[in-house]
């Protein structure tokens, strides 16, 4: 019995060396030192020796137990510390090493022009707005004076919003995509509080789809209604903006034409960067860039009378003008941006997009 119980002890030991985790250790403990384990089994032997034998048995039988408990202690600090090392080093961290800069995104260029816009004309007292994008017919066409039989609706190739094959249509008419920001006008005028400096920026929609036109499209759109407002004040602000925001070298013109809502109506054209307004290069070519001298911007004019009492507003009393220019357009004829495909700027490609 003696010889099974050092044998007991050494065996214990051997097995202990070679346990690193926990859950095998408390089996190793089970197995010894266990209500059924090995040192019991030899222990039930005690009471078959003879009585000076038993008592030498039994105190060797203890000093076993001390011994492997000592060791399983011993084991189990060991085991512990081991799983604190691994842990530390899969958790270290050095914080020293230099950081990976986060990549930083950045405004979309249309998005910075229109920001621009609202810090020029916010400067002459506009209030940035956004009136609806998808808005009734009444509001897009029909109170801007221009009946559904007018041929002039035909030029702005809108899309109507349907439900199924129907086409959606209340008591202001169908509902569309705004294909132009003047659908803010009347609706501006609603709000009752005068007078209005208004810039109206947001998406239209036409339907065209060609290297100069994308279907989805943006306009800002000014409109300031008060008494007494004058041609003059149309074009000191627009001249404002145009010096602003191209250059103080630049100079306007508005040059006479036709919408419905305006009366009397214009193009803006401002003086052309590549010749200064010439027309002619100085090598004597002339220039590609614009006609004679002159970009086209874009509309403008005095607010019609009709458009006034659309809006409820006396035009005996009040008078107003308007411009509206696509963004896109503009911001481009800045930078001088030759852009080959206008629907570029939408295609969320930034190995085009991080150019600019
Ligand atoms: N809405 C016109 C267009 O889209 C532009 C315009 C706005 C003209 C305001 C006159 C006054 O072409």
């Amino acid at each position: 019995m003696k010889n099974q119980l050092e044998q007991l002890k050494d065996n214990f030991l051997t097995a202990v060396k070679d346990v690193t985790d926990p859950e095998k250790l408390e089996a190793l403990r089970v197995e010894y030192l266990g209500r059924k384990g090995k040192l019991a089994g030899v222990m039930k032997q005690l009471p078959d020796l003879a009585a000076d034998m038993r008592k030498e048995a039994g105190i060797l039988a203890n000093e076993v137990k001390l011994g492997i408990e000592e060791a399983f202690v011993q084991a189990q600090k060991s085991v512990k510390d081991l799983e604190g090392a691994s842990r530390r080093e899969a958790d270290w961290l050095d914080v020293t090493a230099p950081g990976e800069a986060p990549v930083l995104g950045s405004l979309h260029l249309v998005t910075e022009a229109m920001e621009d816009f609202a810090d020029i004309f916010g400067q002459l007292g506009f209030v940035r707005v956004r009136h609806p994008e998808v808005d009734w017919d009444w509001y897009a066409f029909e109170s801007l004076n221009l009946p559904k039989t007018h041929p002039a609706r035909d030029e702005w190739e809108t899309f109507f919003i349907a439900d199924g094959d129907e086409v959606q249509t209340g008591e202001l008419g169908k509902v569309v995509l705004t294909p132009h920001t003047s659908n803010g006008q009347v609706r501006e005028m609603e709000r009752g509080r005068m007078p209005i400096r208004m810039l109206n920026m947001n998406r239209n929609y036409r339907r065209q789809s060609d290297v100069s036109h994308s279907p989805m499209f943006h306009q800002f759109e000014g409109l300031v209604v008060d008494e007494n407002v004058t041609v003059a004040q149309l074009k000191g602000t627009v001249d404002y903006f145009v010096k602003q925001y191209f250059g103080e070298d630049r100079k306007t013109r508005l040059r006479p034409y036709h919408f419905r809502f305006t009366e009397p109506s214009f193009e803006l054209d401002i003086t052309c960067n590549q010749c200064e307004g010439k027309g002619v290069l100085p090598s004597g070519v002339s220039c590609r860039l614009c006609k004679q001298g002159w970009l086209e911007l874009g509309g403008a004019g005095m607010v019609h009378p009709n458009v006034l009492k659309a809006g409820g507003l006396d035009p005996e009393k009040y008078t107003g003008f308007a411009f509206g220019w696509g963004v896109e357009r503009t911001m481009m004829m800045k930078a001088g941006l030759n852009i080959a495909d206008i629907r570029l700027l939408y295609r969320n490609d930034l190995r085009f997009l991080k150019q600019f």
